[in-house]
């Protein structure tokens, strides 16, 4: 299959952003074509400095590569280094609804907490990541659970095209994990982790041993004192215990046994060594990529000069296809 998928590199990547869709990203490189993009243009629909942006944009790559993205098996590459994204999106603004954009959960939510700044890209967001998906014949788009709704709209984006135009896109479909589609916040279990969202309701893949401690230790749990998964009747505790089953690799009914006589006390305290363990290792490397800016940068420039390639023999058949002249 043909994998596509990208995070923008607005903030701190987190163990929402691992478990919910970075962790598919490594785990589908072995059997699949996959292409992962640092989606940079959608971070200018949040005010952010050009120096951060120029930053934070190594960072993203650099955490990628450290959680194990491998960049001979698959291609990595910053969307606006293969400019036919943008221009992509301007024809596929073409056939999009104002309606349809306007029923956007993630367009809702972010006006909401920033009126100040509700900017035409905010609004046109999805259709920029349509024709992120759309260029590449993508069949898969491993996600998480907020972006499934965005992904919706590509696939009707892409029938309606194929239907007025004739066969052009591969119609996706989302990837969602079974379990961690969507972490909820440390400090609130009815909030998903972002990275907007308060200090202590997410972990950064960057956060140092203590402050895992602390940001554990400060975790909202449920009333009762026995460590057992229910969603409905425990939704803090449901989320720690699916937190340290996808990082440890145990059983959730293994986890429970383990903590049957200690209570939460020695559960977090467990979980925060989970946290640690599987950090450790991901820091250091990313200490590594980070610290050798010629060799990021000649990856990068590498993963858009194969990305291009298929970007560009795309653009040719969609341009013929709506007519413009050759
Ligand atoms: P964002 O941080 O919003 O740019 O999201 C980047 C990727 O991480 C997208 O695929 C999101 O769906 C996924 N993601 C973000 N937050 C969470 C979360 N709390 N749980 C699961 N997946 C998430
Ligand atoms: N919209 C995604 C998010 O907010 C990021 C994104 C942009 C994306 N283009 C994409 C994800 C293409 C998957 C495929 O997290």
């Amino acid at each position: 299959m043909r994998i596509f998928s990208g995070i923008k590199p607005s903030g701190d990547l987190h163990l929402g952003n691992y478990i919910g869709a970075l962790s598919q990203w490594i785990a589908l490189q072995d059997a699949h074509e996959c292409i992962y993009c640092v989606v940079d243009l959608h971070a200018l629909t949040v005010a952010i400095d050009p120096s951060e942006l120029r930053r934070r944009t190594l960072d993203a790559a650099a955490w990628y590569l450290a959680l194990g993205l491998d960049p001979k098996k698959s291609t990595l590459f910053v969307q606006s280094h293969v400019s036919a994204h943008a221009e992509l999106g301007w024809i596929l603004n073409t056939i999009a609804k104002i309606s349809e954009l306007k029923a956007m959960h993630q367009f809702k939510e972010k006006s909401k907490s920033n009126p100040d700044n509700i900017n035409m890209g905010l609004f046109d967001y999805p259709v920029l990541m349509a024709s992120d998906i759309l260029l590449y014949d993508t069949e898969g788009v491993p996600v998480g659970e907020d972006q499934k709704q965005h992904v919706e709209l590509v696939r009707e984006l892409a029938r309606r095209f194929n239907g007025r135009f004739g066969e052009t896109f591969t119609v996706p479909k989302s990837m969602l994990m079974k379990h961690g589609a969507r972490v909820m916040a440390l400090d609130n279990p009815a909030k998903k982790m972002e990275k907007t969202g308060s200090v202590d309701g997410y972990i950064a893949l960057s956060d140092t041993p203590d402050l895992v401690k602390k940001k554990i230790k400060r975790a909202v749990t449920d009333s009762g004192r026995e460590i057992l998964f229910d969603a409905k009747k425990k939704p803090a505790l449901a989320n720690l215990l699916t937190i340290y089953h996808l990082l440890s690799g145990q059983a959730i009914s293994d986890i429970e046994k383990a903590y049957a006589q200690g209570g939460y006390k020695e559960f977090k305290d467990g979980l925060a060594r989970v946290l640690i363990e599987f950090l450790a290792p991901v820091q250091e490397r990313y200490g590594q990529y980070r610290g050798d800016e010629n060799n990021l940068r000649a990856l990068l420039a590498d993963g858009a000069s194969r990305a291009k390639k298929h970007a560009e023999k795309k653009m040719i058949m969609i341009k013929r296809r709506i007519g413009l002249y050759e």
